[in-house]
């Protein structure tokens, strides 16, 4: 099938639909999205939105804050414009039907939460569901926009790029590129269908997958980053992974994240014999960002070899915790751990991408027509170390900002001729089933390999020789995907692969250009940080030469 929109949005978490509503003002819209609408990051975030409402708070505090976790590498400018666009945005949200905790019947008189390196408490948030809340009053409002269509287990594979004239880029002489829209697997027909649009947005999410352990669903595995790197687009920042402190741990719990909100409600981290060790480590002690608490963490139980911390919240009521946390209350129980009266056991685990497509100040790409928004982008916020809770709000900002920009051009934009191309021009052979079956293995096998490779060598703790011997392995897995893949089918998880093999092999390749430890980034052979060298993004691009 071919389709022709004003706009192809690419992902339905708070990005894709806060821009899609916005933008069916101006023409029609396809969101499509992989799996379910509702499978997306945001559907999982617990914790909240980052914004200065507070008597005691300011915007000032709340760039300070930024500025601070992100060591050195945010933009100031872009900091500036989320913060305080940040009541703004969330406000809408409100008027969008988004419930949030609340202290009395003004549905502005937030309950505001503190969360990891906030010096005041700031956050906006639905209990401990925050995500779920967003997502669905999102959802509820693009599904009944005539101009919305969703478009469910449709697979984006790779976007449609045409070449226009030169430029001279930074590094490298570049073709100047135009963004036309994407091939899309279709997965209920099991064909490639093409989505043609004057403007493509990536709202693809983060790359969690990639690591053995992670606080993401299935759906993270950075098929935007993939994308945008093969058609040329630059790409920054990708060593700066953050893993969140304190993923649930339980043979029985995939991917369950205790929300930092529950060291913001006077939680400890203590170790199996009680003691609670974070004054050890910094002065802000649990509420320290999560770089410093995830390291404390990892270096704790590298020292004791246990498999686990336990975060301590057993001081509150049961009601209190219950009312605050009742996911997360209601998870532990069916685990059989009751918070209220005993520690929930914990372990750091890749939460958040803080590098990605690379994006100035309304979104947009070094490819034209091509936007990325949310996790999958790196607008320069959070730089080396991402603040709690500036992520939902990063890309309810950026949304906004990518609407007006495109606002502006649009009546001319929407006049040009889409390109002369048929969904025959898609570079994807479709073999036979028998031939796939006995390659499934290949898929398997890869995918836990790129995911013990990264867990392992890539980790919270880095060195030299282990990066090297990283980027061996995921070269060697980029050549297998090369040789086999042309005798494999279309499914989800090939696809998968191939995104995750790309991304894990450009987090290896930022991690092993800095030279120093900066934030998220943590390298026993460098300590240091190296302001002289090193105050900049590691940007890369696809050498087309
Ligand atoms: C959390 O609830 O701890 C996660 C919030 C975030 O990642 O910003």
């Amino acid at each position: 099938m071919e389709y022709r929109f004003d706009f192809l949005v690419i992902g339905s978490g708070i990005a894709g639909l806060t821009f899609a509503i916005k933008a069916a003002s101006l023409g029609e819209v396809a969101i499509v999205t992989k799996k379910d609408k509702l499978e997306t990051s945001t559907n999982y975030a617990q914790g909240g939105i980052a914004a200065a409402f507070g008597a005691d708070d300011s915007f000032e505090n709340h760039i300070q804050d930024t500025l601070s976790a992100g060591n050195g590498l945010c933009k100031r400018d872009v900091v500036e414009l989320v913060v305080r666009s940040g009541p703004e945005r969330v406000k809408e949200l409100v008027e969008w039907g988004v419930r949030f905790s609340r202290r009395s019947d003004n549905p502005l008189d937030f309950d505001l939460g503190r969360e990891g390196g906030h010096t005041k408490n700031r956050i906006v948030h639905a209990e401990d569901m925050t995500g779920r809340a967003i997502e669905q009053a999102l959802i509820r409002v693009a599904e009944n926009h005539p101009r919305v269509h969703i478009f469910e287990d449709h697979f984006a594979l790779d976007l449609v790029v045409e070449y226009s004239g030169m430029r001279i880029g930074r590094r490298f002489r570049k073709r100047h590129k135009k963004c036309w829209g994407a091939f899309v697997f279709n997965k209920q027909r099991n064909e490639v269908d093409l989505f043609l649009a004057h403007v493509t947005l990536l709202c693809t999410g983060g790359a969690g997958k990639v690591y053995l352990y992670t606080s993401n669903p299935d759906v993270a595995t950075g098929d935007g980053l993939a994308m945008a790197y093969r058609v040329g687009a630059e790409l920054a920042n990708l060593e700066f992974v953050q893993f969140h402190p304190t993923c649930l741990y339980h043979p029985k719990a995939k991917n369950f994240l205790i929300s930092e909100a529950v060291r913001g409600e006077g939680g400890r981290l203590i170790d199996k014999r009680g003691r609670a060790f974070m004054k050890d480590y910094h002065p802000l002690g649990d509420l320290a960002c999560r770089d410093v608490v995830a390291r404390a963490i990892d270096t704790e139980m590298k020292k004791s070899g246990d498999d686990c911390v336990f975060l301590d919240i057993t001081h509150r009521s049961k009601d209190f915790l219950i009312k605050r946390f009742p996911n997360i209350y209601e998870k532990c129980l069916s685990l059989g751990i009751n918070m209220a009266k005993e520690p929930i056991p914990v372990v750091p685990a890749a939460h958040y991408m803080c590098g990605g497509i690379k994006t100035d100040i309304h979104g947009c790409t070094s490819i034209d027509n091509l936007y990325a928004i949310g996790e999958c982008a790196c607008t320069g916020l959070h730089g080396a170390n991402r603040l709690a809770s500036n992520s939902l709000l990063e890309a309810l900002v950026f949304s906004h900002q990518a609407y007006l920009h495109v606002s502006e051009y649009f009546n001319t934009l929407k006049d040009e001729s889409f390109p002369l191309l048929s969904v025959g021009d898609a570079p994807y052979p479709l073999v036979s089933n028998a031939l796939a079956q006995s390659e499934m293995i290949f898929i398997a096998h890869n995918w836990d390999v790129i995911r013990k490779v990264m867990w392992n060598y890539v980790g919270i703790v880095r060195r030299d020789k282990r990066l090297m011997l990283a980027q061996n392995h995921i070269d060697q897995i980029q050549r297998e995907i090369y040789e086999h893949m042309p005798n494999i089918p279309l499914n989800t998880d090939a696809m998968e692969l191939k995104n995750l093999a790309v991304v894990a092999g450009m987090i290896v390749c930022c991690a092993i250009l800095r030279k120093e430890s900066r934030g998220l980034h943590y390298n026993l052979d460098h300590l240091q940080k190296d302001d002289e060298n090193w105050k900049r993004d590691t940007v890369i691009v696809l050498d087309e030469e």
